[in-house]
């Protein structure tokens, strides 16, 4: 049995090599393609694997035609929008993720960011402080639950809107709901998205929610690109000259904003949220737990393509 790691963006050592000891210690091979600089190369790797581990790679059908022997994948992380997972399950292929598993290293980004914003990305100036202010979480999942356990200790008032969260476990959280996406914009003065890409979501924040900010508003992205409508961004932040956007996924337009709007918006250049050792460790050896425990016993109980 082979389980291949196939990371374009590499784990940390220290994570790999914990992954290479749950999957020898179950008495499988090991192998890794780290840094691959083509689909091809990934292609030619999964040839001959039965289980594969891959962080926001793309897992497409040619990717599932080529890994002819594959009967598991799992995304290292939450969002699994880089799985074909109709091709998977065509195949019988089980996709899993690992939940929750580099939340924390997410969440901690999310409230970097709105500090570096607000301190005028670190060049001289007044800035601001988050304490006092107004945090509108845009889906109370693993991530925004801690951004908003993060953001009380800043002394932020919390509030979210998540359908699929019931509002009495929010308000048992200090959080107050709001009862549409229209009350967390007008309410807020940073909102921070959490919603994975779906088809319901792509392009979904746009000019009629972003307008909806009070003055000063910031919108914090360490969720997807695909959920923002980039041109009716880059029309809503020409219009209002109060408004801030940061982001861990820069958006395609990102050097014409910029050129724009400078100090207003900021994206990493590489999506660096679960860039810690801690979230690689968390995440890449549940990973590699669930494959055995999916080959031993059956579970599987994070397949995400039911
Ligand atoms: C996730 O969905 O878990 C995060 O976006 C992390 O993605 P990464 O593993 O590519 O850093």
């Amino acid at each position: 049995m082979k389980v291949l790691v196939a990371t374009e963006k590499p784990f940390s050592k220290v994570a790999v090599d914990g992954i290479q000891k749950i999957v020898e210690g179950a008495g499988y091979t090991f192998a890794k393609l780290e840094k691959y600089a083509s689909p091809a190369e990934l292609l030619a790797a999964v040839a001959d694997a039965d289980a594969l581990i891959v962080r926001s790679d793309k897992v497409t059908k040619e990717v599932v035609d080529a890994a002819k022997n594959l009967k598991i994948v799992v995304r290292a992380g939450a969002g699994y929008d880089n799985l074909d997972l109709a091709a998977c399950s065509e195949r019988g292929i089980v996709a899993m993720n690992t939940p929750g598993q580099n939340s924390n290293a997410v969440a901690e980004l999310a409230l970097c960011m709105m500090v570096y914003i607000s301190r005028n990305q670190f060049t001289p100036g007044t800035g601001s402080e988050l304490k006092g202010k107004t945090l509108g979480i845009q889906a109370y999942g693993n991530v925004g639950r801690l951004v908003a356990a993060l953001a009380k200790g800043f002394g932020m008032k919390i509030m979210a809107f998540d359908p699929f969260v019931p509002a009495e476990k929010m308000v048992a959280e200090g959080v107050e709901v709001a009862k549409d996406l229209n009350e967390l914009y007008s309410k807020s003065n940073f909102v921070s998205l959490h919603i994975p890409a779906t088809e319901q979501t792509k392009g979904s924040i746009g000019a009629a929610l972003l307008k909806e900010m009070p003055k000063g508003g910031c919108l914090v992205n360490t969720a997807r690109k695909e959920v923002i409508n980039e041109a009716e961004l880059m029309q809503v932040l020409g219009e209002r000259e109060d408004l801030k956007y940061i982001t861990d996924v820069a958006p395609a337009n990102y050097a014409e904003l910029k050129e724009k709007f400078g100090n207003r918006v900021f994206a990493t250049p590489k999506k660096m949220g679960a860039e810690t050792a801690e979230a690689n460790i968390n995440a890449g050896l549940a990973a590699a737990n669930q494959i055995v425990d999916f080959f031993t016993t059956g579970n599987k109980r994070f397949q995400v393509n039911k």
